[in-house]
């Protein structure tokens, strides 16, 4: 018998992310995960002795704690974003931001642009509605701007850029790029959603990156960040700001989703920011993320050197690795988690039906230098012993 559940035509478009099985493997103690974005459990603060006030408990406003919502504005401003409070909306994690942005803009068959490959969970959001995909460029390089103003004559509904220490390919927009893509925006006057987990994880500090959003004189634009990278993921404390025409539906949306994000983690980040802990807390995790990103370099040089390459990147998570001889690297997998290591397929990040093979992507905040030789040896073996039928 036919199951008599008729689910939204929409599902169709919603595949389970590949990151949330291959985290769930990667959970046995005996892997190693280069998988997931995840900060080192062990540099994330504690909450020990933290007593909330007594009102986190009540219901709160849609929009965020009135605290938090002020010195996310602060936050800001050191950025080059200048906003008012009513500017900005407490989300629950930026992965929010994305679904609620999904919602306020896009109509079946609407094309969202971006940079290729992507942030996989907002491939994932953008098909749940339905989207169409156009490709801006590779984010792995400098972005080919006759490409990019093609792709925005052809008016796509909204532009979707991580500029800054890119997922999944760590690359950062210099300052002319961010110009020129906030003027070709600002000429088609096309929305944009910029994107900025990583911003504040940078080893080189050799560039302000401005906000494309800082720039924009015409196009409508929102821009978001988040508590996940530079203090507790499990939170789920981010923000969104947009320009004033987009404020009020944005909040009706978040209140249609979720009332508010929850009061508790706000109350906690809010106060942290205010003890003045945070740039100590950011600049030990820089010193410390560095010291992992060099050492995957030297083991991805003694491993991978002939068989791949990559840019050893200035910020964010992530090194971005392609094979000499592209295989699709979803054929590894099975075999890398019986061999301990867990690593992230590049083929789901491309997700425009032109799915590029070769591809893989290794996180090295989680894992302590130790960790990083011992799983990037088990993961050489796995690539030589070549790919495997699932
Ligand atoms: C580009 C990008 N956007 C959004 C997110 C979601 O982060 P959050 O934990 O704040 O929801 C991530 C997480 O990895 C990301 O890489």
């Amino acid at each position: 018998m036919s199951s008599p559940i008729r689910f939204a035509h929409r599902m169709t478009g919603l595949k389970s992310s590949p990151i949330r099985e291959i985290l769930a493997a990667a959970q046995q103690s005996s892997v190693i995960s280069f998988a997931g974005g995840l900060p080192a459990t062990e540099l994330l603060p504690t909450m020990e002795g933290w007593v909330p006030p007594a009102t986190a408990g009540q219901y709160g406003p849609s929009e965020g704690e009135p605290e938090l919502r002020q010195q996310v504005v602060e936050i800001l401003q050191k950025r080059g974003l200048t906003v008012t409070s009513d500017q900005v909306l407490i989300t629950a994690g930026s992965q929010q931001g994305i679904d609620l942005t999904a919602k306020l803009l896009l109509d079946p068959g609407d094309t969202v642009a971006l940079e290729s490959p992507s942030y996989l969970a907002a491939l994932q959001v953008f098909s749940l509605f339905q989207a169409n995909f156009s490709d801006l460029g590779s984010s792995a390089e400098q972005l080919n701007f006759a490409q990019v103003e093609r792709v925005l004559q052809a008016n796509p509904k909204f532009s979707y850029l991580v500029p800054t220490f890119q997922n999944p390919t760590g690359y950062a927009y210099s300052a002319d790029e961010r110009s020129q893509m906030a003027n070709m925006l600002d000429k088609y006057q096309i929305p944009l959603l910029e994107d900025e987990p990583y911003r504040e994880l940078d080893y080189a500090s050799d560039t302000a990156h401005v906000p494309i959003a800082a720039q924009l004189r015409q196009a409508p634009w929102l821009y978001q960040g988040t508590f996940s990278k530079v203090l507790l993921p499990g939170l789920r404390i981010g923000y969104i700001t947009a320009s004033q025409e987009f404020m009020p539906s944005l909040i009706r949306l978040k209140q249609a989703a979720d009332l508010h994000t929850q009061r508790m983690g706000q109350h906690w980040v809010s106060q942290w920011l205010s003890s003045g802990k945070q740039p100590a807390h950011v600049d030990n995790l820089v010193v410390q993320y560095r010291q992992r990103r060099n050492a995957m370099q030297i083991e991805l040089e003694r491993h991978f050197g002939a068989i791949a390459s990559w840019r050893e990147p200035k910020g964010g998570l992530f090194f971005w690795l392609k094979l000499h001889e592209p295989q699709d690297t979803r054929l590894f997998l099975k075999a890398a988690l019986e061999a301990g290591v867990a690593f992230m397929p590049g083929e789901p990040f491309f997700g425009h039906g032109d799915e590029k093979m070769g591809y893989f992507r290794l996180n090295f905040s989680h894992s302590d230098p130790a960790q990083i030789a011992t799983g990037l040896a088990r993961l050489k073996k796995v690539f030589e012993q070549g790919p495997r039928s699932i």
